[in-house]
């Protein structure tokens, strides 16, 4: 989709469809007023007579309004004036951008950035505003015999705004784009997205952007550098393990990078401690924190972003087999540490812990994981927000901080020593498992264990990842926050 923004006059304007917003109750944003005054009252007239209720997500198309230069007006409600926020902005656009597109325009000015919301300014609202139209037509028919893409899609949104707002559309359309890319990984299928299929996007990627150099350590290289709680995990699947380095250099050849380790576990089966059959093809989502990585690598490479990033991406299938772990079982990991595994359910800090040692030779400046790691982190915060665990108060404020700045937040649950203990075993120098109490934390004390030497945090996304349900597919999250951490960071 192309996106820019024009400035002019909203009714004289020339596009196949303009989209205005009106609030509940008839009050009407700046450009709704101009074209409700040249259409001699119409779209007043259309509230007063209830034809129209301004309610978030609502929509009507008008054609041939008099005076207007534009084949058509949508009108999008925005909901309460009182009330609005960032949600209700979201949904207003998501659907008139929808409704634009499945109405047949090929090209929409969009006015509904006029929307007034405290504390965001226009930029915000534009880059918002580009992210949600890129991602609103995002379809999955990768994996669908007949692809049904419309007959007339919309190829080109511009927005009613100073030409100054262009950076931050283009910062938005990154981010849309990447979500995409995060989607349509998650969304397919374990038996194509294999641990081989994920390393090969890496390699495309490397291909399509000169900034980002891609290495994949295979097995034979993760025995030779003693990944072996890693590749514990990965003997019980018949597809081999990669562990996908992507270097994205975009600051200066010294900087210390920032480092996104994101779990790759594209089949999650329990392993020998096998998970109930109700859901279980949800678990080909377990591999959105690796996603995510490939996301923020395609934002930030197409805003050219001025900072050193480097993803890494453990990637391995979970299967129960014959020589698959046994609960019971010890495997000393790359760092030397002896791990009894009392669930083989746990795989995620497996294979995250040899990725955490690993990254240490990058130098890097903070490490940021990402992984559907517990499913207590859903039972704690449900599907809002993405849990953060980190050893490093200014960095975990830091997060916060950005999350709240994109719209795609999390929440911070306690890393205390305390919680440790859950981890001690008579037989190893710790379990994979600490109990049923407080288990998002006591997996990130696990991973704790090997972040000690660099600033680092931990982001628990098992609820935030993907839907369930009628609208089952993955978000995209949290490739805007993680890109606006980035972002920050390049301009600091
Ligand atoms: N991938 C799962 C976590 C998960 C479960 C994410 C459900 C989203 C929905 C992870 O590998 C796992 O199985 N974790 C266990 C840990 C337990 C054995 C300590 C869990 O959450 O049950
Ligand atoms: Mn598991
Ligand atoms: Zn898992």
């Amino acid at each position: 989709m192309k996106q820019a923004c024009v400035t002019g006059d909203v009714t004289t304007l020339k596009s196949e469809c303009i989209i205005v917003g009106i609030h509940d109750g008839g009050k009407m944003t700046p450009s709704a007023s101009a074209v409700d005054k040249v259409a001699g009252g119409l779209l007043a007239g259309l509230c007063k007579a209830g034809d129209f209720g301004g309610q978030a997500g609502e929509t009507l198309f008008l054609h041939n309004v008099s005076g207007i230069a534009s084949e058509r007006v949508l009108l999008a409600g925005l909901g309460k004036e009182k009330e609005a926020n960032e949600q209700k902005y979201i949904s207003a656009l998501n659907k008139a951008i929808l409704a634009a597109h499945k109405g047949g325009a090929s090209d929409a000015l969009v006015c509904l950035n006029e929307m007034k919301i405290k504390g965001r300014d226009q930029d915000w609202m534009l880059r918002t505003g580009a992210q949600i139209a890129e991602t609103a037509l995002y379809l999955y028919e990768d994996t669908k015999s007949k692809k049904n893409p419309p007959k007339h899609p919309l190829k080109t949104v511009q927005w009613l705004a100073d030409k100054s707002g262009d950076e931050a559309v283009k910062q938005g359309m990154c981010i849309g784009q990447g979500m995409n890319v995060t989607r349509t990984l998650g969304n397919l299928p374990g038996n194509i997205c294999t641990p081989t299929y994920l390393a090969e996007t890496a390699i495309r990627m490397a291909d399509d952007f000169s900034s980002v150099k891609t290495t994949i350590v295979e097995e034979k290289d993760m025995e030779k550098l003693g990944m072996g709680a890693l590749l514990s995990v990965s003997r019980g699947s018949r597809q081999p393990a990669k562990l996908i380095v992507m270097e994205y250099n975009g600051g200066k050849k010294d900087d210390k990078p920032v480092v996104l380790v994101g779990k790759g576990l594209t089949f999650d089966s329990g392993g020998i401690s096998i998970k109930p059959s109700p859901a279980m093809d949800e678990m080909k989502y377990d591999m959105c924190g690796g996603a995510s990585v490939f996301g923020t690598m395609e934002a930030i490479a197409r805003m050219k972003l001025k900072l050193n990033v480097i993803g890494v991406v453990p990637s391995s299938e979970n299967m129960p087999d014959g020589d698959a772990n046994k609960p019971g079982d010890i495997v000393t990991s790359m760092a030397g540490k002896t791990i009894e595994v009392l669930n083989t359910d746990a795989e995620g800090r497996l294979i995250l812990c040899d990725a955490l040692t690993y990254v240490d030779k990058f130098k890097p400046a903070a490490v940021i994981d990402i992984a559907t790691l517990t499913g207590a982190c859903i039972i704690a915060l449900g599907k809002h927000a993405t849990g953060l665990l980190s050893n490093d108060e200014t960095f975990a404020a830091e997060i916060l901080n950005a999350g709240k700045q994109a719209h795609d937040r999390a929440w911070q649950l306690p890393l205390w020593e305390e919680y440790q203990e859950q981890l001690n075993t008579n037989f190893a120098d710790m379990a994979n498992v600490g109990g049923r109490e407080a288990g998002t934390i006591t997996a990130a004390c696990f991973l704790a264990r090997y972040t000690e030497d660099y600033t680092w945090a931990h982001l628990d996304i098992a609820g935030t990842a993907w839907n369930s349900g009628g609208d089952k597919g993955a978000t995209g999250r949290p490739v805007p926050l993680l890109t606006q951490i980035l972002m920050n960071r390049a301009n600091a």
